[in-house]
């Protein structure tokens, strides 16, 4: 590919955001604006991209260089004094540029749809038309307030007309301009020296170019933008959310192509960071959060929330479940309606059943709670089985302490493991049992009252009752 270097527009505040930092630094659900910018343009491999930076510039700076050292690329600044328009914004670049000769891709930092595949294109196309200068354009019906691509009977490009500066003929044109372009670094430089600010704004538009270009009898060409969301710009929070709900249908698209089988995909939100593997399938109203990742095969039967947790293949998560931080080995089941708290590790074929609670609590494979029961602070050993309704008392009020129950160990139904204590292999806890002291391996405990016989009782007490 030719020379290439790119400039970056961003001196803009985001006074419409609500703020005033720049815009570019503005977070999508992704990432700054500016960011999803330079990764598209990443893959071109300019030999130098220059931002142009204005309004706060350090706090600009400051971020990227936390973000481009996960990213790689340099950069070069240019400072624009004050905001004076587009074409006084890439004059301010122009010596950064220095000895390079070749195409110039000009680009907005509040601009982020734009796919490294379009950019690819565009310049592709840029090269074969052999064009002094072309643009990104698109349909947009009218009115709008974008620059119009104004025509001549032939087809050819004449100018641009920024929307305030359109006579009523002009502003019904549905050929629009998306704001990039590709130019020869040749006619860039002097044509930016050469703008005036003779407009509707008073602004120095870089959008003059194009009509010295034309006039010149140089080659201007256009590249028609087949799906026109890709030039959204942001400059208020509703255009934010529409890029937002862009960027999360985007994000859908992909994990359905790579082989996820969302039952209703509207009804699910998954965030950006999120990994799913192969034949997972999710049911409606399930929301994947953080750093949330699910091997192959996994499926989630619905209303789910899961956040910062791991779950390994072949695992199911059925109805009603909130997993916070936590990870779940293969072929588990967790669920209907169960919480798993933060810090808790569920291995391979574990079961975790409804009304079940785990907090800082590791279960090993093979390992049973199938029924209303609250393990905290507590390891669980191998093949073990937690019966219905036990509970570990790890909180007096004061400090949390530890439940140790080892391996092929039975707690019976409705007990109560009062920590510290230890229930060693291969015990047996009586149900309905309060655990005070530790129970040795093999061992029977039992923490209950013995239970008393008195025949007849039942009768005797009919008969008084009931004369
Ligand atoms: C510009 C185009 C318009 C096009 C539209 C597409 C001009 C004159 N008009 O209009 O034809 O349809 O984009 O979105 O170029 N910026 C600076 N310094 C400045 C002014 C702007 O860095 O002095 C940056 C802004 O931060 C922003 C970008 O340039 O990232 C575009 O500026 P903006 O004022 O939003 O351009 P539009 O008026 O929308
Ligand atoms: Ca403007």
């Amino acid at each position: 590919m030719e020379k290439l270097c790119c400039i970056v527009l961003a001196a803009g505040v985001g006074k419409r955001m609500g703020g005033d930092l720049p815009k570019a630094i503005t977070r999508t659900r992704e990432k700054a604006l500016i960011d999803h910018l330079l990764d598209a343009v990443a893959p071109l491999k300019p030999e130098k991209t220059i931002v142009v930076t204005g309004h706060k510039q350090e706090i600009l700076k400051q971020h990227l260089a936390e973000s481009l050292s996960a990213r790689a690329h340099s950069i070069d600044y240019a400072f624009q004094e004050q905001q004076r328009g587009t074409g006084d914004a890439v004059r301010a670049a122009i010596p950064a540029l220095g000895s390079f000769k070749g195409t110039i891709l000009i680009t907005y930092a509040d601009h982020p749809l734009f796919t490294a595949e379009t950019l690819r294109h565009f310049i592709e196309y840029h090269f074969f038309k052999k064009s002094t200068l072309t643009m990104i354009s698109f349909q947009a019906p009218p009115p709008n307030g974008y620059g119009k691509v104004i025509r001549d009977a032939k087809g050819q490009i004449l100018r641009i007309t920024e929307a305030k500066d359109c006579n009523p003929e002009e502003s019904l044109t549905t050929e629009v301009n998306s704001g990039f372009y590709a130019v020869d670094s040749a006619f860039l430089k002097p044509a930016v020296e050469g703008l005036t600010n003779n407009n509707a704004q008073g602004e120095y538009y870089l959008t003059d170019i194009v009509e010295k270009a034309a006039k010149e009898g140089q080659t201007v060409a256009a590249f028609p933008l087949s799906n026109a969301d890709e030039a959204a710009g942001v400059n208020n929070l509703q255009d934010l959310a529409l890029i937002n709900s862009i960027l999360a249908q985007r994000q859908m698209e992909l994990l359905i192509e790579n082989g996820v089988n969302f039952i209703d995909s509207k009804s699910c939100f998954i965030d950006p960071e999120v990994t799913i593997g192969k034949h997972v399938i999710i049911g409606p109203n399930v929301q994947l959060k953080g750093k949330t990742s699910l091997g192959d095969g996994v499926t989630i039967h619905g209303t789910a929330i899961i956040e910062d947790t791991t779950i390994a293949a072949g695992s199911v998560i059925k109805l009603g479940c909130h997993i916070e931080k936590s990870s779940i080995g293969k072929e588990t089941s967790v669920g209907p309606f169960a919480h798993i708290r933060p810090d808790s590790h569920l291995g391979d074929n574990v079961r975790v059943g409804n009304f079940v609670e785990t907090k800082n609590t590791t279960m090993h494979n093979g390992s049973k709670a199938n029924h209303l029961t609250y393990l905290g602070d507590c390891t669980v050993g191998r093949e073990t089985n937690i019966g219905a309704g036990t509970i570990t008392c790890n909180y007096d009020g004061y400090t949390k302490s530890k439940t140790t129950i080892g391996k092929d160990v039975f707690i019976g139904s409705n007990s109560a493991l009062v920590a510290p204590v230890t229930i060693g292999d291969g015990a047996l806890v009586a149900a309905g049992s309060v655990i005070t002291r530790d129970v040795p391996a093999d061992a029977l405990g039992v923490g209950r009252a013995r239970q008393d016989i008195k025949e007849g009782y039942a009768k005797k007490r009919r008969e008084v009752l009931e004369k």
